[in-house]
């Protein structure tokens, strides 16, 4: 297991420099309802700050599925309740796999909990 993970870390770096975030909102200020303005919300801008921050742009992607799954599948797939948003962090931290596919999702062991669960709310709130 830690040589798959090894040789998948290894892929990731080459292919490191495709990822990022080209999803843009543009907010015509009519009547947008609050729930549009996701900038404004602060587990937004919270968990995008800690995602851009960490490594897991390297394969996920908003939109688009790349190593890992779009973070609007995610969304799409999982209600955004505290129960969720528990469980996706313990896998953020301790690695997941069989939910999407083959590949598995690196551990993330330095993550605290807070921080984990932080980044599943921002995922979560990518529902379409
Ligand atoms: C090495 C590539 C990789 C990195 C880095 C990565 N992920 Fe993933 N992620 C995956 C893969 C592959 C899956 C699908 C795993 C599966 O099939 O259960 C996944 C699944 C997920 C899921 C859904 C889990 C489930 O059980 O449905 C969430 C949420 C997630 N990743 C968030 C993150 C966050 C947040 C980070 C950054 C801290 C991150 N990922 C970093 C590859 C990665």
């Amino acid at each position: 297991m830690r040589k798959i993970l090894c040789t998948l870390s290894a892929a990731v770096l080459l292919v490191a420099c495709g990822g990022g975030e080209t999803k843009k909102e543009s907010t015509e200020t009519t009547t947008a309802a609050p729930e549009n303005k996701l900038s404004d919300n602060p587990d937004y801008s919270k968990g995008l700050a800690l995602v851009a921050g960490s490594d897991c742009l390297t394969c996920h992607k908003v939109a688009e599925k790349n190593i890992g799954p779009a973070y609007q599948d995610v969304a799409a797939k999982y209600e955004n309740t505290d129960e969720n948003i528990e469980m996706l962090a313990g896998k953020i931290i301790k690695g997941g796999s069989g939910n999407w596919g083959a590949i598995p999702m690196t551990a993330h062991a330095q993550l605290s909990q807070d921080d984990a669960e932080a980044m599943v709310k921002y995922i979560l709130l990518l529902k379409k």
